[in-house]
């Protein structure tokens, strides 16, 4: 068998149009444009990267873009001012602190300082809260991408085992409750699981997000099942001195076996930034009382 590869990045470029369709249709009715800022400190080379795209998506999309540069050795007291100023800031609507941060920084701190409703990460304690109990919440990137891509191969998830390779509070933990509320059936295993490749190949839906490179070999697929991998690793590629990106996934072999497949590149890396950009029209809406925009609906 051949698997459907699913491609990320046609879909985040719907889900892009759509962002750009909601922004189009709030300055139109309601004279609102949701604005994004990104935090960024020190200058790590891969964050600069993230945070140079991100921005650029957001001024595509019509949205207005907000970028603070700190130096490496900023305290934690001057992040927390920034975030607080930012809370304040009514023409920012969505906040978001580029990770991993210097060593010297409490993450966690710094994350729970975000207003919970500018939160577009999805990653303060009241977010995670609210998505584990059912209210409404601000739900982190990569996972909601996950859904949407697992959605493409299937439509109705309900009745289905899905397996989470990785319990991280990033991806693992938010995306475990995501599949539930559409009605799957969730394991999340993780590096302490016994017969690890036995209980992959219970899935129907099989998600890989433990960063080591194509750990998930062809043999832990259940033939038929949609593969979503969130791994990105960069190995030593043939070329002498080049790297490559590969996932968690062994793709090559799993394509042989899975029904649907994300590739790495071009698979969820693609959708993160466009479901942030989800986020932050959703954060301006809540802010402003407003539904989010039809649009939006499905995504
Ligand atoms: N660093 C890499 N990915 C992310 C992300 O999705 N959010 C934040 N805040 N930092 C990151």
């Amino acid at each position: 068998m051949s698997a459907q590869i699913i491609d990320g990045k046609a879909l985040a470029a719907r889900v892009l149009d759509k962002v750009s369709e909601a922004v189009e249709e709030l300055k139109r009715k309601h004279g609102l444009t949701p604005g994004l800022a990104v935090v960024l400190v020190g200058d790590d080379p891969a964050s600069r990267v993230y945070v140079r795209a991100k921005g650029r998506r957001t001024t595509e999309a019509g949205m207005k873009s907000l970028e603070y540069l700190m130096p490496a050795d900023a305290t934690e007291d001057e992040l927390l001012a920034r975030v607080r100023a930012l809370n304040e800031n009514p023409d920012v609507h969505g906040i978001l602190v580029q990770l991993p941060l210097p060593g010297h920084i409490d993450t966690e701190k710094v994350i729970n300082a975000i207003a919970p409703d500018k939160d577009v990460d999805g990653f303060h304690v009241i977010n995670a809260g609210r998505l584990m109990t059912g209210q409404k919440a601000l739900v982190p990137c990569t996972p909601r991408g996950c859904v949407l891509l697992a959605r493409q191969a299937r439509d109705d998830l309900t009745g289905l085992e899905a397996v989470i390779i990785g319990r991280s509070n990033i991806v693992g933990k938010p995306l475990g409750q995501l599949l539930l509320n559409e009605n799957c059936t969730v394991t999340i295993a993780h590096s302490r699981t016994r017969d690890l490749p036995d209980v992959a190949r219970r899935a129907d839906i099989l998600v890989a997000a433990v960063g080591r490179p194509r750990m998930v070999k062809a043999d832990w697929i259940k033939p038929g099942a949609t593969v979503i991998d969130v791994g990105i690793n960069r190995i030593p590629a043939e070329e002498e001195g080049k790297t490559r990106l590969v996932g968690d996934v062994d793709f090559a072999g799993a394509a042989e076996v899975a029904g649907a497949i994300t590739p790495v590149p071009g698979g969820v890396g693609p959708m993160t930034i466009a479901m942030l950009l989800r986020n932050a029209v959703e954060a301006a809406c809540m802010q402003n009382s407003l539904p989010l925009p039809k649009a939006l609906a499905d995504i």
